[in-house]
């Protein structure tokens, strides 16, 4: 399973390609906002920024919801770096969009994905990866995992090569259920990142194994 950052933060997206073990950058309009990244330029330039840190794929969200202006913002986000990936609403016009990406080279995230219908549609539409949010799922009393097994045998049973993205990730938990359940990517905080580190016995034999190299 590829390893996403989920964040606009550059010290955090530096802090996890320094582990390295990072495979990609995915943000939303509310993680740029969070970084006070204002107008068309400085979007561009802190996209630039982030495709320059990691060398993986950074989604890009478009912001407009109609076919024409998804399609020429698209073309522009995807003009900045190679690696932008073009993230688009799970909406009619989106799909439609998404189409019109893969027809032209163009690689795609459908995001905003909470129900098995909504990830067939974009598989059918080419997305590169599709993007199914746990942690809101989770929030309305679901378990949001059980949306990807389903998406993963209905993915491996038609033979789709989307990728699965488990986005909307708040724990640790999270990210090895994620893998369990054959989700491709996990895009995350750096927080839950971190936490897959924590063990309090490998703290325990670690201070115990330093205390006896003393006597070494
Ligand atoms: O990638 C989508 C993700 O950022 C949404 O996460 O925690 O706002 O539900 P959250």
């Amino acid at each position: 399973m590829k390893f996403f950052i989920d964040t606009g933060n550059l010290a955090q997206i530096k802090e996890a390609n320094d582990l390295g073990i990072l495979d990609g950058v995915t943000t939303n309009p509310t993680l740029m906002a969070k970084e006070g990244i204002k107008g068309t330029e400085a979007i561009a330039n802190h996209y630039k920024s982030i495709c320059e840190i990691v060398n993986g794929d950074v989604s890009a969200e478009v912001l407009s919801t109609d076919f024409t202006t998804i399609v020429e913002e698209g073309k522009k986000l995807a003009g900045i770096h190679p690696n932008i990936v073009v993230k688009v609403p799970m909406i009619k016009d989106g799909i439609k969009a998404i189409k019109w990406f893969t027809d032209n080279g163009i690689r795609t995230n459908c995001t905003l994905v909470f129900s098995v219908g909504q990830a067939i549609l974009a598989a059918k539409a080419g997305a590169s990866y599709v993007s199914p949010f746990i942690g809101r799922i989770d929030d309305c009393g679901w378990d949001g995992m059980d949306l990807i097994g389903q998406m993963r045998h209905i993915y491996d049973v038609q033979g789709y090569k989307t990728e699965i993205l488990a986005a909307s990730i708040r724990n640790a938990l999270h990210i090895i259920k994620a893998a369990e359940s054959g989700a491709n990517v996990c895009t995350c905080p750096l927080d839950s990142i971190l936490g897959l580190l924590k063990h309090p016995l490998t703290d325990i034999g670690l201070a115990k194994f330093l205390e006896d190299a003393k006597n070494m």
